[in-house]
């Protein structure tokens, strides 16, 4: 008989029934999987970034395959914050999973605006803010990128969702990720998600012409994984009390443990979902495996288990 493996994590006051959960952005609205995988399996959803109103995005050519990894300049198309809450939401009710709404906004109010109208609809269990977003009244510089303004943004957002449990999404272009993080955590953040993707850009030789139609795109998929481990495992050593939601290039459960002795608490699968639908089961799959053979029998136990 195999034997029996404790899986159910805390991130913060997120309550997980096991560490998996997917990427924004890379698991539409959840229910387009439902084909593929039981989304029940999961510890959770994070769903497609949604702004206050909705989005077309970018012009085309929007995703761009590179070297272990892939481009994305999708400029967070969704159907906006009051039509996810009125058709996308409904379905995910009944799903015993912890839905993870992920949102971005271009300014502080836009942000606290969607927060107050999530928390009022039943339904969403966690709210993740992308701070990778450019704040119109400072002429576009990323939130993400100034302690300031992730403190704010943060503090806006708690304030508007006071019972709500509230990562705050990591931008990895930054010189120094635990300031980020330290900025986070005062402005009220419960847990953080580390990491979003790399800023980078693709270049077709042939046309002398940026592959992405956005010019610039974010990296991700394994050739980011060596990066947000390291950043995963400072910001734990930093501020070992707060829980990390790591992610970046993983596409087994090989890759998920790494993160879970780095200092994660739980992790996410993304570029891996749309390479295979089924892979974040799969991840916990090789998860559980992973524990079975090193006589595992509580997940948390591998937290922060590095061995320096
Ligand atoms: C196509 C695509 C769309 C994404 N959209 C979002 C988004 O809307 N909001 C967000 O916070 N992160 C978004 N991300 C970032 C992922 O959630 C994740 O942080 C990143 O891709 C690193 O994980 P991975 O290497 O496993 O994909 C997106 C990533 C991809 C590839």
């Amino acid at each position: 008989m195999s034997m029996d493996v404790r899986l159910d994590v805390d991130l913060g006051p997120l309550r997980l029934k096991n560490p998996i959960v997917t990427a924004s952005g890379t698991f539409g609205y959840a229910t387009e999987f439902e084909d593929f995988l039981d989304l029940e399996r999961l510890g959770g959803v994070a769903l497609k970034g949604l702004t206050l109103e909705p989005r077309a995005g970018n012009p085309p050519p929007r995703v761009a395959e590179t070297p272990a990894g892939m481009l994305n300049a999708i400029g967070l198309e969704n159907v906006g914050c009051r039509a996810f809450i009125d058709q996308k939401l409904p379905p995910l009710r009944a799903l015993d999973t912890a839905v993870i709404a992920n949102i971005s906004g271009f300014s502080v109010e836009e942000y606290a605006e969607m927060a107050e109208m999530l928390s009022a609809a039943e339904g969403v269990d966690a709210i993740e803010i992308n701070v990778s977003c450019p704040n119109i009244r400072t002429g576009g510089i990323a939130f993400g990128s100034r302690p300031e303004m992730i403190s704010e943004i943060t503090r806006a957002v708690r304030a508007a969702a006071p019972g709500m449990p509230l990562l705050v999404k990591m931008s990895p272009n930054v010189t120094d990720i635990v300031e980020m993080a330290r900025a986070a955590v005062g402005g009220g953040a419960d847990a953080l998600s580390i990491t979003n993707t790399f800023l980078a850009m693709a270049i077709d030789a042939e046309t002398r012409r940026p592959v992405l139609g956005n010019l610039t795109g974010g990296l991700s998929g394994p050739a980011i994984k060596p990066l947000a481990l390291r950043m995963v495992w400072q910001v734990h050593r930093a501020m070992p009390e707060v829980p990390i939601c790591g992610m970046g290039g993983i596409m087994t459960g090989t890759d998920a443990i790494e993160f879970l002795l780095a200092g994660a608490t739980a992790v996410a699968v993304g570029t891996a979902s749309l390479i295979t639908p089924s892979a974040a089961v799969d991840v916990l799959d090789g998860v559980t495996d992973h524990c079975r053979r090193h006589g595992v029998d509580n997940i948390r136990t591998l937290i922060g288990a590095l061995e320096t």
